[in-house]
């Protein structure tokens, strides 16, 4: 498995830090200029790993269940989607993807990340995204926004303590990938947002 000639970006960030809207805009921008664009999730974006996700989501289990179930649902997703999109010349744009392992699984429930990056190699060593959108607000003003929108999950029901943790976890992932991960301040209204985002894109000349 290798990324091929497309491009593999993802989106990751604390739940209420307003993923979508931006992932939507993003793929239209990448459309406009003629690219095939994939857009997926994880955990999901197959049949097999959105069956995955409802269980991750709602069924409680321990750390390593989850971690090896979000890891089950990645398999399948980047060898049945994610690796031949980008084989094809795709851009692919997915919400979350192995990172969000290190910041809830690692640093938000304290799983050992030596583990996680064991499995992260086995799983999809050579598929890695080039750019990752990490959008990055206080875990307060995430959960004010949380709570107006729909019932909350597994995850979106934990207290703010372990949505800081979640957060120091991804600021740690940035550390160690300065170059793919991009931090976007995701406090600021929507426009603001996006004007980071797109103004990463003409860096690149993407
Ligand atoms: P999310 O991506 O926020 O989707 P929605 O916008 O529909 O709520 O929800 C997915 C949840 O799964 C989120 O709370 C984070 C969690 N998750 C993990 O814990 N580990 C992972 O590796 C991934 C991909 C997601």
């Amino acid at each position: 498995m290798s990324v091929g000639r497309g491009r593999f970006i993802t989106f990751e960030g604390i739940d209420g830090a307003g993923k979508s809207t931006h992932i939507q805009a993003l793929a239209e921008r990448f459309r406009r200029r003629g690219a095939d664009v994939v857009c997926t999730r994880e955990p999901g974006g197959t049949a097999l790993a959105e069956k995955l996700r409802e269980l991750v989501l709602h069924a409680p289990m321990d750390a390593l269940t989850e971690a090896l179930l979000v890891f089950a649902a990645r398999r399948d997703h980047v060898q049945q989607l994610v690796a031949p999109a980008l084989a094809r010349g795709a851009t692919v744009v997915c919400d979350r993807f192995t990172d969000a392992t290190f910041a809830y699984q690692g640093s938000g429930r304290g799983f050992n990340s030596a583990v996680l990056a064991q499995l992260e190699t086995w799983v999809h060593g050579s598929v890695q995204p080039q750019l990752t959108f990490w959008l990055d607000l206080p875990a307060q003003t995430a959960a004010h926004r949380r709570a107006v929108a729909r019932a909350a999950d597994r995850f979106e029901s934990e207290d703010l303590r372990f949505f800081e943790r979640v957060r120091a976890g991804y600021a740690a992932r940035m550390e160690h990938a300065p170059e793919r991960i991009v931090r976007i301040d995701s406090s600021l209204e929507r426009g603001a947002v996006w004007a980071q985002i797109e103004s990463e894109l003409e860096r690149r000349a993407w």
